[in-house]
């Protein structure tokens, strides 16, 4: 059964307050988030969704590609214009990371967890095995004197089915590269999958249906970011907590790493890690992976 992304099929699962969002999708393109930065400096309003049946130039977290196949995956970017403090921006990306974890549990009964800052990761019931499903890039564009962003790109890639072809180990492998970490534990730990397999079958609607539940619940949270309501939930569900972790603090310096136990999330979403020598540290961003 093929799985068809149309506006009419994520409306008819979107709650009354949100049946207004202009919804808008195209067979190709480069990057969601470029497409909707150019409505967005042409005045778009808030609530501005793009979605992509492909994308030719997804972009990822420290200029890395985002693998975006045709007709099996979910590439979406939402227009926000809040009136938020640059430092609660972050705040965006993890009201996301719940929003759509929420969504993809709830929709195909998988569940999933939270790799700070912003990836979903899923784990084989049968293997055990611990997979990335989901990025999410997030663009702010400031303007200097002005207390608030213009506007901000939310730009969230999941996969949902397996590519036709698989997921080609040349484009995995420079993911892995462009981390410049250890490529071993990239690989086993943090690679890209199917998350319909889990499932068990391929739902008619799929993909309208995890774009629906993400906006419906991003929508919720997004008005009252700064009441962290959902924080109790991004913790819960962080796959990091209490775990041994490798940290490259500085991505221009991917050979440069530490490892850290991870303590706990702060109210602004920092990391906060325990060193081998006992001493804490903040991270407020960066790039982990976990320590088998
Ligand atoms: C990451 O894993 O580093 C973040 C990936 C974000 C990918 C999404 S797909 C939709 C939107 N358009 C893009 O070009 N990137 C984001």
């Amino acid at each position: 059964m093929t799985d068809i992304l149309s506006s009419s099929g994520i409306k008819e699962h979107l709650n009354e307050q949100n049946k207004d969002l202009s919804i808008e999708i195209y067979p190709v393109l480069d990057s969601t988030n470029l497409t909707l930065k150019e409505k967005a400096a042409s005045g778009a309003p808030e609530g501005t969704v793009i979605i992509a049946e492909e994308q030719t130039m997804g972009r990822g977290r420290f200029g890395r590609k985002f693998f975006s196949p045709a007709g099996t995956g979910i590439y979406m970017s939402i227009l926000l214009r809040p009136q938020l403090e640059p430092s609660d921006s972050t705040l965006i990306t993890t009201a996301a990371a719940v929003a759509v974890s929420e969504a993809i549990e709830e929709v195909t009964g998988a569940s999933t967890s939270i790799k700070w800052i912003n990836d979903i990761w899923i784990i084989n019931p049968d293997t055990g095995k611990h997979s990335k499903i989901c990025g999410i890039l997030t663009e702010a564009a400031l303007s200097s004197g002005s207390r608030y962003p213009d506007y901000i790109i939310l730009g969230i890639g999941i996969n949902v089915f397996e590519p036709e072809n698989g997921f080609p180990t040349e484009l995995l492998d420079i993911a892995a590269s462009a981390i410049g970490s250890d490529r071993s534990i990239k690989n086993s730990n943090d690679s890209l999958t199917d998350l319909a397999q889990y499932d068990g079958s391929y739902l008619h609607n799929t993909r309208n249906r995890i774009i629906a539940a993400v906006l419906n619940k991003f929508m919720v949270y997004y008005p009252e970011l700064t009441k962290r309501s959902f924080l109790d939930e991004y913790r819960r569900r962080s796959i990091v907590l209490g775990r041994k972790i490798n940290v490259i603090e500085n991505t221009l310096r991917p050979d440069v790493s530490f490892s850290a136990t991870a303590i706990a999330i702060d109210d602004d979403c920092n990391l906060i890690v325990e060193l081998e020598d006992g001493t804490r540290k903040s991270l407020y961003s960066g790039e982990i992976s976990i320590r088998l």
